[in-house]
């Protein structure tokens, strides 16, 4: 019998997927189902493997063992660039490049021949309330507005799943809580499914029902938020 909930796809899985490099098993075998809409928050200790789960679920490192499956096909029947469309990512760091906002907009689909519409360019800068700021020039941006056009760039690939590594780390308390409310609101208007990684015990609170728990490169906990806090907390 399937514990999932009826009416729910599992979206993204991990079966015993395993990263190890010499002398070290950064992420040892580490099987998840997350469903689609849902957000699912990752905690763990500093250095316990979390960016590095991340980073093999959209193929920046490969795994030495075990895999992933997009709506149960696994993840190498995509190419590389067609995964990293489906399967979008935000770091800590907006990592934009000089120019403009629209500039920065444009690039990625630029690569695989699409050309983003000023129209298009102005409906995902006002997903992530920044209508107007097409012309600006990034070098101009507070942190909070250079990490909301982080999260428009991987908008405009349009993807299936969100990989969210602390995005709101290195951001003041009101970018932090707008972030996460846009967060809320694209997840749910797209029905798009995220995991994101937080060293933030009231940020995980506040964005997630479900979290993971990750020590040593391993799955200690999948369940309810508070639980998977406490169960950290016994951790350190
Ligand atoms: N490419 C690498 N080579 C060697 N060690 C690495 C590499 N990437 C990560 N590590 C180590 O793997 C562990 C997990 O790192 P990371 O996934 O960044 O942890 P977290 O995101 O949970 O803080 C750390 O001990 C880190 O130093
Ligand atoms: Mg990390």
């Amino acid at each position: 019998m399937s514990a999932e909930l009826p009416g729910r796809e599992t979206v993204l899985e991990t079966k015993n997927l395993t990263r190890e490099i010499p002398g070290k098993v950064l992420v040892n075998g580490i099987s998840l189902r997350v469903e689609q809409g849902e957000l699912l928050a990752i905690v763990g200790p500093s250095g316990a493997g979390k960016s590095s789960f991340l980073r093999l679920i959209n193929r920046l490192d490969e795994p030495t063992a075990g895999g992933v499956y997009l709506h149960g096909r696994e993840y190498r029947e995509f190419a590389p660039r067609e995964l990293r469309r489906k399967v979008g990512m935000m770091m800590q760091s907006a990592y934009l490049f000089p120019g403009t906002v629209a500039d920065n907009l444009s690039f990625g689909p630029r690569q695989h021949g699409e050309l983003l519409s000023p129209s298009r360019i102005e409906e995902l800068l006002e997903q992530v309330r920044l209508a107007g700021f097409s012309g600006r020039d990034i070098s101009n941006l507070s942190g909070g507005e250079a990490q909301r056009v982080s999260l428009a760039r991987t908008l405009a690939n349009k993807p299936e799943v969100l990989l969210l590594d602390e995005p709101t780390a290195s951001l003041d308390e009101r970018a932090e809580r707008e972030i996460e409310t846009l967060l809320a609101c694209i997840l749910a208007e797209h029905r798009l499914t995220a995991l994101m990684v937080t060293h933030d015990s009231a940020q995980a609170v506040r964005i997630a029902n479900r979290a993971i728990l990750i020590d040593a490169g391993r799955l200690v906990f999948d369940g309810k938020v508070q639980e998977a806090l406490h169960a950290q907390s016994t951790l350190e």
